[in-house]
């Protein structure tokens, strides 16, 4: 039963070997990156996604009808919406994302994306997870920023190696023994390194925190650790300093020097769980939004869940649709419109002052539909 349980499992790890060596060599070639001023049409897909997506998605859909009115008017953007990303019909089907919605999802060139339910346990893969894989979305970006607190941070991401590579395709032993790998390449690596570096400079940023647990995980965090500081060497005005996930997580809960962090570079499973700590910091998970970057593709979404219990509980009315809209503002930045996106971010804030519709998430509060009202009134 063992020595059966060995060779098959050794099979198998021999076929992800050569597939995660064929990625990494792909990786090396090339890249070459949509250039948003020169496509004569920008197609904007819309993923309504599970539980309370449908609900803050119509929002995003309203305001984003009116923002771009005159582009979709004249026939220089559009936005289409992608149906049967449902965990329905994923179920059904016993795909993560079935191949005709990939295939309609390849035709636009960014997406905004309501959360999708992940079914825990078996083998069915996330759709975001899927999405992120397919459409090589490298990196996840999540900015958190309390002006009156002095934080200003930007999450880079990795968002296509690390655990999450082969998450759904570990091995086990009758329930004995469990084993999942994590994956991480010179390429993949030094893809987001950029990304992180690059923005930093940009943005008139001096620090970047490369953050990983490579005292333990010696192998892939000891990698991505050295790659990061050698990609960082290009950037002589910014500075690089070594952190372990355990202790940032304690220092961003620490308010004597939180606000002194700028940039942060993770691998993807720390990535994960460190931005919705930061997110929580900054109102809840409900205000952050979340960009998933490539070279070809984008993908924005809210940073939070589909949330079935609260539609079980018959709130799915009042689900905060601020995470999404946040995340229409960082698409709207990526197709070079910060215009729109600023007439967004400012409308949003001044219903907050105002507070004449105030969202409570639950039924003594207004709605994601009134509020989407109140929002297009001070468009
Ligand atoms: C996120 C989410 C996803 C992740 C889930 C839904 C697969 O938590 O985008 O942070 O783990 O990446
Ligand atoms: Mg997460």
């Amino acid at each position: 039963m063992n020595e059966k349980f060995i060779e098959e499992a050794a099979e198998h790890f021999k076929a992800l070997l050569k597939e995660q060596i064929e990625r990494q060599e792909r990786m090396e070639k090339a890249a070459v990156k949509t250039d948003f001023n020169s496509i004569p049409k920008l197609t904007i897909g819309l993923i309504d996604g599970d539980g309370i997506g449908p609900v803050i998605m119509a929002v995003a859909e309203k305001l984003l009808n009116e923002l771009l009115k005159d582009d979709i008017a004249s026939g220089k953007a559009e936005l289409k919406k992608i149906e049967g990303l449902t965990i329905e019909n994923r179920l059904a089907l016993n795909k993560a994302v079935p191949d005709d919605v990939l295939a309609e999802i390849k035709k636009c060139d960014v997406l905004l994306k309501g959360p999708t339910t992940t079914p825990k346990g078996g083998s069915m893969e996330s759709a975001n997870v899927c999405l992120r894989r397919e459409l090589d979305l490298y990196a996840n970006v999540r900015p958190v920023s309390i002006p009156e607190k002095g934080i200003d941070w930007c999450f880079f991401r990795e968002n296509t190696e690390g655990e999450y590579t082969l998450g759904s395709r570990g091995i086990e032993l009758s329930d004995k023994l469990s084993m999942d790998f994590k994956v991480t390449t010179d390429a993949g690596t030094r893809r987001i390194a950029r990304a992180a570096f690059d923005y930093a400079r940009a943005n008139g940023k001096t620090n970047v925190s490369i953050v990983t647990k490579a005292n333990i995980m010696k192998k892939t965090d000891g990698m991505f650790s050295r790659i990061a500081h050698e990609v960082g060497e290009s950037y002589p005005e910014i500075t690089a300093d070594d952190y372990y996930i355990d202790i940032m997580c304690a220092n961003l809960v620490n308010e004597d020097i939180r606000s002194k962090f700028q940039v942060f570079l993770l691998p993807n499973l720390y990535g994960d769980i460190i931005t919705d700590e930061a997110a929580q910091i900054q109102g809840g998970v409900g205000t952050a939004g979340s960009a998933n970057i490539g070279d070809r593709y984008a993908m924005f979404e809210a940073i939070h869940g589909s949330a079935p219990r609260k539609v079980e509980r018959g709130e799915g009315a009042y689900a905060n649709p601020e995470s999404i809209l946040k995340a229409a503002e960082m698409l709207l930045r990526h197709v070079g419109k910060a215009d729109k996106a600023e007439r967004l971010e400012k409308a949003i804030a001044l219903c907050k002052k105002e507070g004449r519709v105030v969202m409570t998430g639950h039924a003594d509060g207004a709605t994601a539909a009134e509020f989407g009202e109140y929002i297009l009134e001070k468009l």
